[in-house]
């Protein structure tokens, strides 16, 4: 594996498990430093130290993220202990699907607060720390369903096509800064969360209608935002990308 992220630090919400998780394990094989961040303070204990056992740096925080204060006591710790703060991955949500007379004030709430209200936070606290880096890359996991109507999904969909809208605004405003803001849109992936909204039978129709004919696995969703975080991306911002297996271009 190239060491595409020496000498980075990056901070990963939602770490403890499913993509997150993925996401820490990726960079820290590429020299990352890693920052881990969940609201499950113990499971983000335990994915630290399997990667210090790996010989990684990385450290847990506990927190809930749809509070600006846990963004900048993270982003705070990580400056002070390694120098300096360069990327951070808006990964973490909590999700419910169900009917529009479903939706109670407390479920939305909480999907808006993980995964709206967070990235704004994140993006606030993690830019300014980034500008006094010199630059960074802000990666946020919205999703295919940012693009698309998924039914009993008003709320997840209006939070990822939220994330979109953003993305693409802070990196007009953070890219005087070398700061780039990219999103990364997944297709169904399995993971610990999916599991409680997604039933096997949903899975073998959506495995039917993709392109390349599988789920996505938490190591796609991984390596892309390896590349969005890394220099090899350095011309690309206010991004979108649809990492699928093409299931949202095939109108089958
Ligand atoms: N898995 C998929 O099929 C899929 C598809 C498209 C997009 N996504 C996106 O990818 C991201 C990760 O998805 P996943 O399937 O790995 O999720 P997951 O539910 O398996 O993991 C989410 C993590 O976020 C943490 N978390 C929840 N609420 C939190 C809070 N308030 N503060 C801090 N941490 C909190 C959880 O503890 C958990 O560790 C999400 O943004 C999701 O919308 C996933």
């Amino acid at each position: 594996m190239q060491a595409r992220l020496k000498g980075k630090v990056a901070l990963v919400t939602g770490g403890a498990q499913g993509i997150g998780r993925a996401i820490c394990e990726r960079f820290a094989a590429e020299g990352a430093t890693i920052g881990l961040l969940d609201i499950k303070g113990e499971n983000a204990e335990q994915a630290a130290r399997s990667l210090r056992d790996q010989g990684a740096q990385a450290v847990a925080y506990a927190g809930d993220v749809a509070q600006r204060a846990t963004f900048e006591n993270a982003v705070q710790d990580l400056e002070r202990q390694f120098g300096r703060f360069d990327i951070l991955v808006n990964n973490a949500i909590w999700v419910r699907y169900g009917p529009i007379d479903a939706i109670t004030p407390e479920t939305l709430a909480r999907m808006t607060g993980t995964g709206f209200h967070s990235v704004v936070w994140g993006t606030q606290v993690g830019a300014a720390a980034m500008a006094r880096s010199g630059g960074g890359s802000i990666v946020n996991i919205a999703s295919a369903a940012g693009f698309l109507g998924i039914p009993s999904g008003m709320v997840y969909c209006g939070v990822k096509a939220g994330v979109l809208g953003l993305t693409r605004s802070a990196a007009v405003d953070l890219g005087p800064q070398g700061i780039r803001v990219n999103a990364i849109c997944p297709g169904s992936v399995v993971t610990e969360g999916v599991r409680i909204n997604v039933n096997p039978d949903m899975e073998a129709k959506r495995i039917a209608r993709t392109p390349l004919g599988r789920l996505g696995q938490v190591g796609d969703i991984a390596a892309a935002a390896s590349f969005l975080a890394s220099d090899d991306s350095s011309f690309v911002t206010g991004e979108s990308l649809l990492v699928d297996g093409g299931v949202t271009h095939a109108l089958l």
